[in-house]
């Protein structure tokens, strides 16, 4: 059985087919950088706009490299929440005309489950029970999963998400947009112990988050510096800076993982990209001897392949109904 994946929720325009085993057989992801850069970040209309041209291109090349023509498709899910509304709905709209038009069913999938299940597709192993870390540009949660389909979350942020804070940093360092990127690559060649910034909520056990303590210590540390900043500088500040983010990131993961007991840790979300957290929470998982399962690169940013834990909902018996909503929680 054919799904056809689909993802809208933000800034990327993306397509997947899927088997119900799962396996995924493609995978297109539209980025739309182009249409934010010149204003430093995502646009919600924008967004909205750029996703009503892509999409049928999207979903018309997903079908092509799966080799399969659209009426083979058994199923349709989509990413109906949580995302930018105007985003979601040309995602959800396009998913409903498909599953009556073709009369198959639809799933509306969860974005945050999507994350955790990329780490599921990318290892091929069995991943629940476990604790997952979904750090992105809108998220950086912590969720006590049963399964695929029930998760609890055990941990949030009370500001900005980690890969927003990135992404803020890098504006301030004058690096463009989407900064994310741009900071873990200049980062490489900076020290990490140039600036001591700190690290929100770190009392011991604490599971939230909080990076808008940090977003000010380097505005005012950039201040209190000769300008331009010269590009050693940038390079201590982006690793310091990044530096701060992954050892709360990784300190609070071995948190999560004792109070819930869980053995297998999953990361997934776009800044799981980043090499400096991939290995350090290797090294922290190693030591607690517990199992990491990262998302592969690829699936670690918004994709439609995630969506393919509409395959364990299908099994369960949770199919959407024809008036499903999109929803910005
Ligand atoms: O999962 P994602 O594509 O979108 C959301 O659901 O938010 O994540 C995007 C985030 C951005 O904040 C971006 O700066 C960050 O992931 N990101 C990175 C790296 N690549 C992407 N952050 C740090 N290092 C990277 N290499
Ligand atoms: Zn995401």
């Amino acid at each position: 059985m054919y799904f056809l994946g689909i993802e809208s929720s933000c800034d990327e325009t993306a397509a997947s087919v899927f088997t119900d085993e799962p396996k995924v057989l493609s995978s297109i992801v539209a980025s739309q950088d182009r249409h934010h850069e010149r204003f430093g970040g995502v646009v919600p209309e924008v967004a909205a706009r750029a996703h009503l041209t892509q999409i049928i291109p999207v979903i018309r090349e997903a079908l092509k490299q799966a080799g399969i023509e659209v009426n083979q498709l058994g199923a349709i899910a989509v990413q109906n929440r949580p995302g930018l509304i105007g985003s979601l709905l040309i995602g959800v709209s396009v998913a409903k005309m498909l599953s009556v038009a073709l009369k198959v069913p639809l799933f509306g999938v969860n974005h945050i489950e999507g994350h955790v299940f990329a780490c599921q597709l990318s290892s091929g192993k069995p991943l629940f029970p476990c604790l997952a870390l979904v750090v992105s540009g809108g998220h950086t949660l912590f969720l006590d999963c049963a399964s695929s389909t029930k998760q609890v979350r055990i941990g949030d942020t009370r500001d900005d998400a980690a890969g927003e804070a990135l992404d803020k940093a890098a504006a301030m360092l004058g690096l463009g947009f989407p900064g994310g990127p741009a900071l873990d690559r200049i980062a490489a060649g900076g020290n990490p112990k140039a600036y001591d910034f700190p690290q929100g909520m770190n009392e011991q056990g604490n599971l939230d988050f909080s990076f808008s303590g940090l977003k000010t210590a380097l505005l005012y540390t950039i201040r209190k510096l000769p300008a331009p900043l010269d590009e050693q500088t940038k390079a201590d500040l982006a690793a310091s800076y990044l530096d701060a983010v992954v050892k709360s990131l990784v300190r609070k993961s071995h948190w999560a993982l004792k109070k819930t007991g869980h053995k297998r840790l999953a990361v997934g979300g776009g800044v799981a990209v980043n090499r400096t957290l991939r290995t350090r929470l290797e090294e922290m998982a190693r030591k607690a001897g517990v199992e990491l399962i990262l998302a592969k690169p690829e699936w670690c940013t918004d994709n439609a392949a995630m969506a393919a834990v509409a395959v364990d909902h299908f099994r369960e018996g949770h199919f959407s109904p024809a008036d499903l909503d999109a929803s910005p929680q």
